[in-house]
């Protein structure tokens, strides 16, 4: 088992394929100028599967696949299904911005996918097009509409944007009074490629607030055991609602997850800058020990919240960088 010099057991590794994506949603990426990663510098499937194997032996049981849009990366279904059936992975889900995923939905049961993190941060198709800079609402909305048909279980994730979305969170909570589904209001955080990071508008409180107003029976759930969100029911409805407050970063003391970028960086925290680059250990020939000790020595100087690991940045500080080179 692999535990963090906090004691805290890490068992969920968010592992993201891409950097690429097909939409430039305005909280993650500039409309223009974004350099995307030579294909040689991303960890290959192979180096990939070989990380994941090493890490499920050390009781690594959750995968969570992420970008970019991990399907603009050809196979991926595929390699889904591969790392699913990895000794040890018993939790295999995605998040996906649900634009290329129309044929695929029907076979990712079969894939071993356990469960869909869908981003509509709108229920607009023209404030989704001012949002993601694109005009593939009714993608994202097809997708939906296959998850459930395939019973496939599935949270939204709507990041809270003022002046942008703030219509949208009253609709979104009714959405889940026909579906089973969870709709998770996210705060807003800089990691938006552009340096420029504005004061937080709407925190969990507010959010909650606003939800509140409308919804004043709203009930409180208990929440399982690492999960971001703090959830909420409006009793009656099918689904829940949960609000993700990643920037006022309320839930670290219970966290489980560590990262992988696209090139190969492990990161320790969201907010951190990388610990270290496992693809260039890897090339350079490292055998699964080394790997590991390697991977355990990181740990062992984990920080123990997302404020310190911020304040620890070498690179740039406050945090700037794309969220799709990250994986969220
Ligand atoms: P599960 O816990 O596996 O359901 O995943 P999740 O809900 O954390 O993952 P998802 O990819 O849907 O991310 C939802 C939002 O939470 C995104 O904005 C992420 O950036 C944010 N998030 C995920 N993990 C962390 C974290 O460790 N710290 C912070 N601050 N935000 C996170
Ligand atoms: N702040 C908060 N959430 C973000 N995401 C992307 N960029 C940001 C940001 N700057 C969300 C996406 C996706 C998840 C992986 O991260 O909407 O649902
Ligand atoms: Fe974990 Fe860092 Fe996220 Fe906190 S901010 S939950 S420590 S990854």
């Amino acid at each position: 088992m692999l535990y963090d010099n906090h004691g805290r057991l890490i068992n969920y590794l968010r592992l993201a394929v891409t950097d690429r994506c097909n939409l430039r949603c305005f909280y993650c990426m500039p409309e223009e100028g974004i350099k995307y990663m030579p294909k040689k510098e991303l960890l290959t499937y192979e180096e990939m599967e070989r990380i994941v194997t090493i890490m499920a032996g050390e009781g690594i049981e959750k995968i969570r696949i992420t970008g970019g849009e991990p399907f603009l990366r050809k196979g991926m279904l595929d390699f889904i299904g591969r790392l699913s059936r990895i000794k040890g992975i018993n939790q295999l889900n995605i998040t996906t911005n649900g634009t290329l995923t129309r044929d695929l939905v029907p076979h990712f049961k079969e894939a071993g996918i356990s469960s869909v993190n869908l981003s509509i941060d709108s229920l607009d198709p023209e404030r989704f097009k001012d949002i993601t800079r694109r005009d593939n609402f009714a993608e994202v909305m097809e997708t939906f509409h296959l998850l459930m048909e395939h019973q496939i279980p599935t949270k939204l994730n709507a990041v809270v944007m003022n002046g942008r979305n703030i219509e949208d969170l009253i609709p979104m909570v009714q959405l889940s009074e026909h579906y089973p589904i969870s709709v998770r209001f996210i705060e807003e955080m800089p990691f938006n490629g552009t340096g420029k990071g504005e004061d937080l508008l709407w925190d969990f409180p507010k959010i909650l607030e606003h939800i509140k107003a409308q919804f004043p029976g709203i009930e409180k759930l208990k929440d399982p055991k690492h999960s971001t969100s703090f959830n909420y029911k409006v009793p009656g409805f099918k689904g829940s609602v949960g609000i993700i407050a990643a920037y006022s970063r309320l839930f670290c003391g219970s966290c489980n997850r560590i990262r992988l970028t696209p090139q190969g960086m492990l990161k320790t925290c969201l907010y951190d800058d990388g610990v270290f680059n496992i693809k260039n250990i890897l090339r350079a020939g490292a055998s699964d020990q080394q790997l590991l000790a390697t991977l355990k020595e990181a740990l062992n100087n984990r920080t123990k919240d997302g404020f310190e690991a911020e304040a620890n940045r070498k690179l740039n500080f406050p945090v700037s960088e794309s969220m799709a080179t990250i994986g969220g």
